[in-house]
């Protein structure tokens, strides 16, 4: 229980930041609440046209904030159980797909860049009170089997089903995620996560995006404290 502990001790202090960021950005005057999908949202690299592709599989998830045709890693399915998530109940993930050779062949991608590739995590909210919580990243963490935040696992596993390290350049790749929301960080809300992974080798000054999705549901906090 130990390590439950430590996590409900982070996500407390991650909801004093976001309380914070609630009492700072609710004194504008536009607090309607609008569908955080079809909203005008500075922090989106582009302006996708709404309502944008749905992520194939069982899950509420769209492609975005970068559009689906500069996302290199193409995604075969979306598993997210259950859905919606629920607040402190382990939730899970299969995402499964892979690189296509003619782009892993126009980048010359090699294994570096999927060693050194990253995930960032993006949240946003609109609270039942109509409060909005502007988006801010609080991850960004390797794209790696790991513990990440404390209890929360990815692992990555190859085509023949063995548990890798990184993403493979050839094959399919699933991408494995067991984790929690607990109800403390959670105020009833309809949120936004914007998962974002990038390669770890920039071009330059240009990034390359394996893929990028956005889940918006509805989170019912059940702590009432
Ligand atoms: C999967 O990983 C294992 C262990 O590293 C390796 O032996 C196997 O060849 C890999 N399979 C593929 C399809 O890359």
């Amino acid at each position: 229980m130990k390590t439950h502990t430590t996590l409900r001790i982070f996500w407390i202090l991650l909801s004093i930041v976001l309380g914070f960021a609630a009492t700072t950005t609710a004194s504008s005057a536009d607090n309607k609440i609008q569908d955080p999908l079809t909203e005008d949202r500075t922090s989106n690299i582009l302006n996708t046209e709404s309502p944008r592709e749905r992520v194939p599989g069982d899950n509420e998830a769209v492609y975005g904030p970068i559009p689906k045709a500069e996302q290199i890693f193409h995604i075969e399915f979306l598993e997210i159980a259950p859905s919606p998530i629920e607040v402190d109940k382990y939730f899970f993930i299969l995402l499964r797909g892979s690189i296509p050779p003619p782009t892993r062949r126009e980048l010359h991608l090699g294994p570096a860049h999927l060693a050194s590739a990253t995930l960032s995590i993006t949240i946003s909210a609109i609270l039942e009170n109509g409060d909005k919580l502007e988006p801010r990243t609080y991850y960004r963490i390797p794209l790696r089997t790991a513990e990440h935040a404390e209890g929360a696992h990815l692992a990555i596993r190859n085509a023949t089903g063995a548990y890798v390290d990184h993403m493979a350049l050839e094959g399919r790749n699933d991408v494995l995620v067991d984790a929690w929301i607990p109800a403390i960080f959670v105020t009833t809300g309809m949120w936004t996560f914007e998962v974002v992974a990038s390669l770890g080798c920039n071009w330059g000054e240009e990034r390359r995006y394996l893929f990028a999705l956005t889940l918006t549901q509805w989170l019912e906090s059940n702590d009432r404290w």
